[in-house]
């Protein structure tokens, strides 16, 4: 026999502070509501946006790309962190185990290190798009210092990872790192201290590193990328010109709902991805070089392609120089949208931004293939 439904669960139901909601139609609905008490409607109107009829093709969605790279990166990575232990005494044979002994061990650390380059390729592209089509201009000016952290973060990411390996290349580019650190005018000693955990790469130094790496790191870019979704929801994704006839067109006809047309398209991209991925792992498993040799230093240090431009730049300019004005370049990077809008205020049809863009993406393609080439 059915029973009947208790009235309290019928009378209206509020989600604290806000509005009654209208009650569910089943038992459990009503259940759910009471202990669960969503407004679904404005969950509605807050997750299903109208995305712009551009982003039906996937060049125009490469911001989804590394988040969903970094969801593998999350995933792979607490799985080899059961294995590895950050100890300069144990680390290596740490990965060597993951490699030879675990099952799968192999498979993850691959998929972990390609997904890591393909985030940070993923990143500087879509850093270039929103760059190229002005997307930064106002009223996005914040979402772009906000992209500008998670690209630091990507990086550093990076950095650490590598650095984990405790192989030679990677022992030498964290000494590098390290230098690079302290030539940081006024507080470089105390900054490369607090990163090393002592003068020189030590005991405390993988730990450290791995404390960001599986701690800080994460925490920053969930935080960020908060931020970010926070934003460019609010804001809603920029139309552009080129769609000028369509921008006249009542909002309906220049957009599409997020949910499910846009989520179909980020389907797609994602079953491509693992698609990709997979692939590159399976066929390119990564390899492990020698160990760390604190005594030997090698013939070539290099560090990971993302920072070959930096490697070619101290090498040009020297320590001092470099540091300097790789910090400046970051702070210009960061402030960018004041910038432009200035050059706009003066000169309102300058293409200047787009050229200084293209400079700048030359001069690192170029330093980037100069030291990828190089012998030393
Ligand atoms: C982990 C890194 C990042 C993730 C996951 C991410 C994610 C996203 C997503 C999903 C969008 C929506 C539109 C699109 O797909 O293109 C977006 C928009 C945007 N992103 Fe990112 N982003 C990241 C890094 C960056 C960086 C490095 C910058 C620039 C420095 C940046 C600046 C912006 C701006 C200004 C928008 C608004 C674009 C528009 O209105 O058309 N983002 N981001």
């Amino acid at each position: 026999m059915r029973r009947a439904p208790d009235p309290a669960d019928l009378e209206p139901v509020a989600p604290y502070g806000g509005r009654p909601l209208p009650p569910a139609r089943t038992r459990w609905g009503r259940w759910i509501q009471r202990r669960v008490p969503l407004d679904l409607e404005a969950l509605r109107y807050y997750s299903n946006e109208p995305v712009p009829n551009h982003l039906k093709h996937w060049w125009w969605c490469l911001g989804g790309t590394p988040a969903m790279l970094f969801t593998v990166q999350a995933a792979t990575g607490i799985l080899l962190s059961f294995y590895y232990v950050p100890d300069p005494s144990q680390a290596y044979e740490s990965i060597k185990r993951i490699s030879d002994v675990v099952p799968f061990g192999l498979f993850l650390r691959s998929l972990h290190r390609w997904s890591s380059n393909l985030m940070i390729a993923a990143v500087v592209l879509h850093m270039m798009r929103v760059f190229f089509t002005g997307a930064y201009r106002k009223p996005r000016e914040l979402n772009w210092m906000i992209g500008i952290g998670l690209l630091g973060v990507t990086l550093f990411f990076g950095f650490t990872g590598y650095s984990l390996v405790y192989e030679q290349l990677s022992y030498w580019g964290a000494t590098v790192a390290g230098n690079l650190t302290q030539a940081v005018p006024f507080v470089g000693t105390y900054l490369a201290r607090l990163l090393r955990g002592g003068e020189m790469i030590g005991d405390n130094t993988l730990t450290r590193f791995f404390i960001l790496h599986i701690g800080i790191l994460p925490a920053l870019m969930t935080g960020l990328l908060g931020g970010h979704i926070l934003l460019f929801r609010l804001h809603g994704v920029t139309e552009f010109e080129f769609e000028s006839p369509r921008l006249r067109a009542p909002a309906e006809q220049r957009t599409f709902p997020f949910f499910p047309d846009h989520m179909l398209t980020e389907l797609i991209i994602g079953l491509g991805l693992a698609f990709v991925l997979t692939c590159l792992a399976v066929i390119f498993p990564v390899g492990l070089a020698e160990k760390a040799d604190p005594l030997v230093t090698p013939a070539h240090i290099k560090p990971e392609w993302y920072f070959f431009w930096t490697f070619r730049w101290l090498k040009l300019t020297g320590l001092t120089f470099a540091v300097l004005s790789i910090g400046f370049i970051g702070f210009l990077a960061f402030v960018w949208p004041f910038i432009d809008a200035a050059i706009r205020r003066r000169r309102p049809a300058s293409e200047l931004s787009v050229r200084i863009g293209a400079v700048a993406v030359l001069v690192l393609v170029v330093l980037t293939l100069w030291e990828a080439l190089a012998t030393h």
